[in-house]
């Protein structure tokens, strides 16, 4: 993946709120600002970009996905790369369910492929319904949006698919009108309407 296929993984998020474990669990020592920390992570994700060099990873490896997410944080939280282990008010699932419900994810996903049409709408399609139920799931303390869209691209690219726009925005981070669209699509799939999500991911 190009480098200036970065900055879209990098969405701006403000507030996922870290239980007392999960703030302790912070590396750098010496950041006291939210813009401190983001910058921090850019160049952490901007590491993992490096490792990655425009390999395709095969993201439906539950090891992959994993190895993928602790080389994206993982000098900034010291649980990068493992599951969470306390409840979010993001997901309905409970903490204990996230090992099943990745796994259960991966194996269908990787059934669907395998058993579907090789076709770009159902490819896409395929894509979608992954990030929208990854994210659901929410399997990391932090990291859940960035992360999940990284896998979304790998996932596309290991099917020779063009990763997804995610809004079309140049620098999604400064923009809040793309982070709206953004969950209110997310939201809109929740409820079992995928369309906002499709325009959203290849505008
Ligand atoms: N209602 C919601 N509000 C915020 N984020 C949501 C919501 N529903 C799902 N999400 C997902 O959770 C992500 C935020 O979780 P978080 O772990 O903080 O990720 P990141 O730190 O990468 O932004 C969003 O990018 C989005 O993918
Ligand atoms: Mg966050």
């Amino acid at each position: 993946m190009p480098p200036d296929e970065l900055n879209k993984h990098q969405i701006e998020d403000g507030n996922t709120p870290l239980t007392g474990d999960e703030t302790g669990g912070l590396i750098p020592p010496h950041l006291t600002t939210r813009a401190d920390l983001n910058q921090w992570e850019i160049r952490n994700i901007e590491r993992a970009m490096g490792w990655i060099g425009g390999r395709t990873l095969n993201v439906l490896d539950q090891a992959i996905l994993q190895e993928l997410h602790r080389r994206m944080f993982d000098e900034t939280w010291k649980w990068a790369g493992e599951f969470r282990d306390s409840d979010k008010s993001i997901s309905a699932y409970h903490w204990t369910e996230v090992p099943r419900l990745v796994r259960d994810l991966l194996a269908n996903t990787q059934a669907q492929y395998e058993h579907g049409a090789k076709i770009p709408k159902a490819l896409d399609e395929l894509a979608i319904r992954f990030h929208h139920e990854f994210v659901r799931i929410h399997p990391w303390p932090n990291g859940n949006g960035r992360h999940s869209r990284l896998a979304t691209d790998l996932l596309l690219q290991s099917w020779e698919r063009p990763p997804f726009s995610w809004g079309n925005a140049a620098h999604p981070t400064k923009s809040g009108e793309v982070r709206a669209r953004y969950i209110a699509a997310l939201r809109a799939a929740d409820a079992g309407s995928f369309d906002e999500l499709r325009r959203f991911a290849r505008a």
